[in-house]
């Protein structure tokens, strides 16, 4: 068989209520499409599912990556889901759909993407995780995990498949260019950069044999420095295949099992943990939170999709939730105060400076006392 393309794309077209969940006619809607566009010979197969307030489609084609006409379907599904959130007056309708029309690739305007053409397996099992209250770095840590630390991912010392390691891309987001590190040799130059998650986010993770094909693919889109102003966090999405010489489904679940620290939650502007869950209870509710990740897992049999398997609901990870909730309680202590509030740099494109701005007026330059040194310079 020729090559299949997995597309993994989320948007945010209306809350219900707020921003904590999606209605179900927007789903029932996508659903549809789907259906339609399957028949059509547009796509192989399709799932529709959510992630606290984000509608994602999970498609498989044979047209590649950026094609424009999976872009042009998901992007009138969202438009037309807009319309039945509009009709239903839920909370932000339209809110990822930054473009006024579409012009040939949903990147960048607005939605999320995250999509890889593959030589389909015998076998081909991969997860699609999807996390809402949140931005792409937050799958920094769980990619460096499943694909580095030996700690995490036992085939890297035990499989021959795997022993060599991997080729991690970096992007970095303000600046708009990208390297590669190999791992294990590069891990710690790798760490220097991809520990600023709202900077350096990994985009594409390849078996170093194979610089063409991804293992492993995230979306990286951040709306803010789109649209040049505070428009949400950009909840992220992200293909992972496992298996056979690659990371094991149970490696690729570990990280998960440890609710890392993610810049996101209420208005976008705190650092909270990233709870593990069901799809069902990605519902974001405490203070818009705590951020939440699914883990959808398929097996694709000639380009059709077998699944979804939930598999972050599983009881092996209730510890996460216990854990992840006494971490909000914690981090929710630190009220306004940093680090429970994200840094000034990060809060450049939230409503606070606004706030700053009514205030500076207020600033007085403090004169040096004769025979101190300025405060600047002591
Ligand atoms: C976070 C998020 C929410 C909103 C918050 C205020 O990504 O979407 O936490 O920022 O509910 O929303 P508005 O300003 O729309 O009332
Ligand atoms: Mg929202
Ligand atoms: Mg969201």
């Amino acid at each position: 068989m020729s090559k299949v393309t997995v597309t993994a794309i989320k948007a945010d077209v209306g809350g219900y209520v707020g921003h904590g969940a999606v209605h179900p006619d927007l789903l029932v809607f996508a659903d549809e499409r789907v259906r339609t566009a399957i028949a059509d010979g547009v796509l192989f197969d399709g799932r529709v599912g959510s992630c606290g307030d984000d509608v994602n489609l999970v498609l498989t084609h044979e047209r590649g990556v950026d094609d424009v006409e999976v872009h042009r379907f998901a992007w009138e599904t969202f438009v037309g889901a807009t319309d039945v959130a509009k009709r239903l007056h839920l909370y932000g309708a339209g809110q990822d759909l930054l473009a006024d029309a579409f012009s040939g690739n949903i990147r960048g305007a607005g939605p999320g993407v995250a999509e890889m053409e593959i030589e389909e397996r015998p076998s081909e099992p991969f997860v699609v995780f999807a996390a809402d209250k949140t931005q792409p770095g937050a799958w920094n840590l769980p990619l460096y995990k499943i694909f580095c630390d030996p700690f995490n991912t036992a085939g890297l010392v035990i499989d021959t498949k795997m022993h060599d390691g991997f080729a991690l891309e970096v992007h970095d987001l303000r600046e708009n260019r990208c390297a590669v590190f190999e791992c294990p040799e590069e891990m710690y130059d790798l760490l220097v950069h991809i520990g600023t998650t709202s900077r350096f986010v990994i985009k594409h993770v390849f078996r170093k044999s194979d610089r063409e094909e991804p293992v492993a693919v995230a979306s990286t889109s951040r709306l803010s420095l789109i649209a040049g102003r505070y428009v949400g966090k950009d909840d992220p999405i992200m293909i992972v295949r496992c298996q056979s010489g690659l990371p094991a489904l149970g490696e690729v679940l570990e990280p998960f099992s440890f609710p890392h620290l993610v810049a996101g939650w209420m208005r976008g502007s705190h650092n909270g943990p990233l709870m593990p869950t069901a799809v069902g209870d990605a519902t974001p509710a405490r203070f818009d939170g705590p951020p939440r990740v699914v883990a959808m897992g398929f097996q694709l049999a000639h380009g059709r999709l077998v699944g979804p398997r939930d598999l972050l609901g599983d009881v092996s990870f209730d510890r996460a939730r216990t854990l992840a909730l006494e971490a909000a309680d914690y981090m929710r202590r630190m009220g306004p105060f940093e680090p429970g509030r994200l840094s000034m740099e990060e809060m450049e494109y939230t409503t606070m400076p606004d706030v700053a701005a009514k205030l500076a007026s207020r600033w007085q330059p403090i004169e040096p006392v004769a025979g101190e040194a300025s405060p600047v310079t002591r």
